[in-house]
């Protein structure tokens, strides 16, 4: 499973890609309207530091206003995919960008029905929210199994991308049932760092090592001697 992280933050997206695990990017209008600045700016200082797909969404409602938003979006940096909120307009919509070579993140998915009929319209990603599942005590790792589920025997493309990721362990579960990606806000990918025996482990390793100032003194030296680093 590919991470991409879900923010509207230059920040954010600078401090998790410095970790080197990111594949892509996904914004939403909320997340945008969190953030000072241009948008244009924002994406496509996005879209340079991650380096592969960042998504950008329309709010139009009909399907010539999300295709002529789509178009105009996916022309401010090579790795914008249009995001398109699940609606009949937005199959349209999805149909018509697909067919003409542009990537489409169909988004507000909710069931193995939407993720079907966003399927046939070309979308390259389906997006499950988990967490606005779990927020009206619908169990998202049912809905999460069963849109895999339901998509993979049909061959399609397009792939089940977990988002509305509220906790570490929404990660692990989207990874276990089969989503190609999930988006992560940076709060939950600072959170899946954590381990307290981690944390312990590395402590005594430091202790232990310092506690011979002859190995500290060599591992220097050692490190003295390579020829410096291009
Ligand atoms: O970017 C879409 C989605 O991940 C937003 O999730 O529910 O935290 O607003 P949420």
């Amino acid at each position: 499973m590919r991470f991409f992280i879900d923010t509207g933050s230059v920040a954010e997206v600078e401090e998790i890609a410095a970790w080197g695990i990111l594949s892509g990017a996904t914004t939403n209008p909320s997340l945008l309207a969190k953030e000072d600045g241009e948008p244009a700016d924002i994406i496509r200082r996005i879209c340079d530091l991650v380096g592969g797909p960042v998504s950008a969404e329309v709010v139009s409602d009909d399907a010539a206003g999300m295709v002529e938003e789509g178009r105009a979006l996916a022309k401010l940096h090579e790795h914008v995919v249009v995001k398109v909120p699940f609606s009949n307009e937005g199959l349209a919509a999805t149909k018509e960008l697909s067919s003409q070579g542009l990537r489409v993140n169909m988004t507000l998915v909710f069931s193995a029905n939407q993720a079907l009929l966003t399927a046939q319209a070309g979308a390259t990603y389906a997006s499950c929210f988990m967490g606005r599942l779990d927020d009206i005590s619908i169990d998202s790792s049912a809905v999460v199994e069963e849109i895999v589920a339901t998509l993979r025997p049909g061959g399609t493309t397009t792939q089940v991308l977990a988002a509305s990721i509220r906790h570490p362990e929404h990660v692990v579960t989207a990874a276990r049932l089969g989503c190609e990606v999930a988006t992560i806000p940076a709060k939950v990918f600072r959170q899946m760092l954590a381990h307290p025996l981690t944390e312990q482990g590395r402590e005594r390793f430091k202790a232990d090592w310092e506690s011979r100032p002859e190995f500290v003194e060599w591992l220097r030296e050692l490190v003295s001697k390579q020829p410096a680093s291009a």
